[in-house]
């Protein structure tokens, strides 16, 4: 994508299509705002936020399934049946449009919802897990389920250990692969693209700090304020679903006019 911006359409920056236009490659993070649109529901937006209904320390921490394993897994699979009946929205099929403009675009999701890999974007750093898979807790590695199952709690087919969804809780770490590819994506990238993050939950809020610390632009997308508001170069107001399809298109519109076929 070369040469110079098109007027942005309401509720863009100029600015931040201009970044996104001149962009080798672009580094995107998002949380879990860009489900919402979806019907999955965020975790700490007031009344709608899982946290708001659910103690976090009593579903999501290793402690906790040790303690209850049936609750959480009631839990989980709660959510299971949400994500399996709700379907990618506007806001992932733009960037999986975005990675096609993009010479190169690395994707880091915070989300364990799979919508990003359902709308087809191309790869996936999956920094949280997926909350689709189970993971044997004896062996530690993706596992199927034996078809006898063992009651209400799901057990491995290999060894009959234990199977815990295969997503990270709190105080638990970050797969490496993911760890390390996100770390590089952000030490390499020339725009940095924080989308529906509250910005609160580190390691993952760092990458954008990495981005800050080289100097290159960081554009944020969100309807409300968070904590890299006031240090992101461009914010755009809105839910991504609106923001980011009208950003594509402006960017798509530049890139036409400027390479026209
Ligand atoms: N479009 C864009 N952003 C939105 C939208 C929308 N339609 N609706 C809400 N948001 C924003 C909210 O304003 C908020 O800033 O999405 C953000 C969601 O923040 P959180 O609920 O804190 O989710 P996230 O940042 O992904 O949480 C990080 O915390 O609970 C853990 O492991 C869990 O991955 C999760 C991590």
């Amino acid at each position: 994508m070369s040469g110079g911006p098109l007027p942005p359409p309401d509720g863009l920056v100029a600015g931040a299509v201009e970044a996104l236009s001149s962009a080798r490659h672009v580094c995107v993070l998002t949380g879990a705002g860009i489900s919402a649109e979806s019907g999955i529901p965020t975790f700490r937006d007031a009344l709608t936020g899982l946290w708001a209904s659910f103690r976090p320390e009593e579903l999501a921490t290793p402690e906790a399934f040790e303690r209850d394993p049936e609750f959480v897994w009631q839990w989980y699979e709660w959510r299971r049946e949400l994500i399996r009946s709700s379907q990618p929205n506007a806001g992932h099929l733009a960037l999986v449009r975005l990675a096609r403009l993009a010479p190169s675009l690395t994707l880091v999701t915070q989300n364990v919802d799979g919508l990003h890999q359902r709308a087809g974007s191309p790869l996936v750093l999956e920094y949280h897990g997926n909350i689709l898979r189970d993971r044997c807790v004896v062996e530690q590695i993706v596992a199927e389920r034996s078809p006898g199952g063992g009651g209400n709690l799901p057990r491995c087919a290999s060894c009959g250990g234990l199977l815990r969804p295969d997503v990270v809780w709190f105080g638990e770490m970050i797969p490496v692969e993911a760890l390390v590819a996100a770390e590089d994506a952000a030490n390499d990238c020339d725009v940095f693209l924080s989308i529906g993050t509250s910005s609160l939950v580190y390691p993952a809020a760092g990458l954008a700090e990495i981005a800050l610390q080289r100097g290159v632009p960081v554009i944020e997308v969100n309807p409300s304020p968070t904590d890299l508001t006031r240090h992101a170069d461009f914010v755009l107001r809105g839910p991504s679903g609106t923001i980011l399809p009208a950003l594509v298109e402006a960017l798509g519109q530049g890139d036409s006019a400027r390479n026209p076929q």
